[in-house]
């Protein structure tokens, strides 16, 4: 009989999202009159801006033409979305990148699992706890980790805490890690990290030879103007980042996919010869072998966010989400419930009254204010204790569901 890849034994049970969405369809078929509102997973709700869908319709008029059709586009995406987003996104803020080290990609969930095909397995690996799940789970399925403890932290990998304490930002770790995971906006706590705090880290991996994975997959959500957009925006970081981006959360592109990940032509990692190999053409190998590109509909979508209609609607996309973690923000503290995040990110990461655990709240919240939101200690034993809920609704589902919550848990 063919073996299996053993490392996926380790996982915990099911990935998050799905776990939730498991349990919160058993409930609705139990109780199919409950009005559910879903404040959970990080999906959109709003339609897509009209700048791109005018564009998607015009690509598909394009592809009915004998002349205009395209067959496969190139494996890194077209040339005119390259450029759009090297101006738009990282020159005008003053990045040193170039179109030619954006490659576009159906999403950065899957980059930030792929990337792992060109790094060493046994470089050391640090996540902040709690942490964007797909992070762990990846390296988990590629046996970058032991087994799993009883509250769910894996063996071989560096856990940096998040607190309050800390204001969701990991303390620099004083030995070497090769590898680091960090996510600002932060997903799941909504915190963001200052210029300082991003350039300690730069310094930090380019002492030891270590690679940042950044993933700025929220970074049109950040309202304050101090605060970086990009990792490229510190000093020295073409060296040592790797960035991930989206169109899923700024134009809403959950269902349609389109994403983008930045590796700088001077990176560089070692071969096991001892060697300087640059990872840009690692990359470049490996979506050209594995990955036929984003359709071009989809990419002449995306690249109508950067048209001034695109742009202009697009914000107003982003206004609307962030008035909602507004209401749930504003809502819950005057509830007495404490809250963190939800001020330059899309989720609101909520302390759980009276010391219920994260799932005891999640199931309270499903079966007293039929409202699912996102068990805290689901991404990580640091976690347990919070809750996280999504700014991504219709105002009216939020107006109603903070209704709910705060009738019940008002202190
Ligand atoms: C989330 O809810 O954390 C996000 O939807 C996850 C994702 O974007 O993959």
């Amino acid at each position: 009989m063919a073996t299996i890849n053993d490392n996926y034994l380790k996982l915990k049970a099911g990935y998050l999202f799905p776990e939730i969405a498991r349990r919160v369809s058993a409930f609705a078929e139990a109780n199919p009159a409950a009005p559910i509102i879903k404040l959970g997973i990080g999906d959109v709700t709003e339609p897509l801006p009209e700048a791109c869908r005018t564009a998607m319709i015009q690509a598909v008029e394009d592809m009915g033409d004998r002349d205009r059709f395209k067959g496969y586009g190139p494996e890194q995406g077209y040339g005119w979305l390259r450029e759009k987003i090297a101006q738009h996104d990282f020159q005008s803020r003053g990045c040193d990148i170039d179109a030619s080290e954006i490659f576009i990609s159906d999403g950065s969930k899957c980059d930030c699992g792929n990337i792992l095909d060109i790094l060493g397995s046994d470089n050391s690996i640090a996540v902040t706890d709690p942490v964007y799940p797909v992070y762990v789970d990846t390296n988990v399925m590629a046996g970058h980790t032991g087994p799993a403890s009883e509250n769910g932290e894996y063996e071989g990998l560096t856990y940096l805490p998040i607190s309050a304490e800390n204001a969701f930002t990991a303390s620099i770790p004083n030995e070497k890690v090769d590898l680091i995971y960090l996510c600002f906006p932060n997903n799941p706590t909504g915190a963001v990290a200052s210029k300082e705090h991003l350039q300690a880290w730069v310094n930090y991996a380019r002492a030891y030879g270590s690679i940042l994975l950044f993933d700025a997959a929220y970074e049109a959500f950040i309202t304050d103007p101090t605060i970086p957009h990009s990792i490229y925006e510190i000093e020295g970081a073409r060296d040592c980042a790797i960035e991930f981006r989206s169109f899923s959360k700024n134009a809403g592109f959950t269902g349609t996919r389109c994403a983008l990940t930045v590796v700088p032509k001077t990176l560089m990692g070692k071969a096991a010869d001892g060697s300087e190999v640059a990872l840009h053409g690692l990359w470049n190998r490996r979506q050209s072998t594995k990955f036929n590109g984003v359709s071009y509909i989809v990419q002449r979508g995306a690249e109508a966010v950067y048209s001034p209609e695109g742009q202009a609607q697009t914000k107003a996309l982003i206004d609307f989400y962030m008035e909602n973690a507004r209401i749930i923000r504003e809502q819950l503290t005057a509830a007495g419930i404490a809250v963190y995040g939800g001020v330059n990110a899309p989720y609101v990461w909520v302390k759980t009254p009276n010391d219920l655990t994260s799932w005891d709240f999640f199931d309270k919240l499903l079966h007293s204010c039929n409202v699912v939101g996102t068990p805290g200690s689901g991404f990580g034993a640091a976690g347990e204790g919070y809750f996280r809920i999504s700014a991504f609704n219709s105002r009216d589902n939020v107006n109603e569901a903070m209704r709910r919550i705060t009738e019940k848990f008002r202190g």
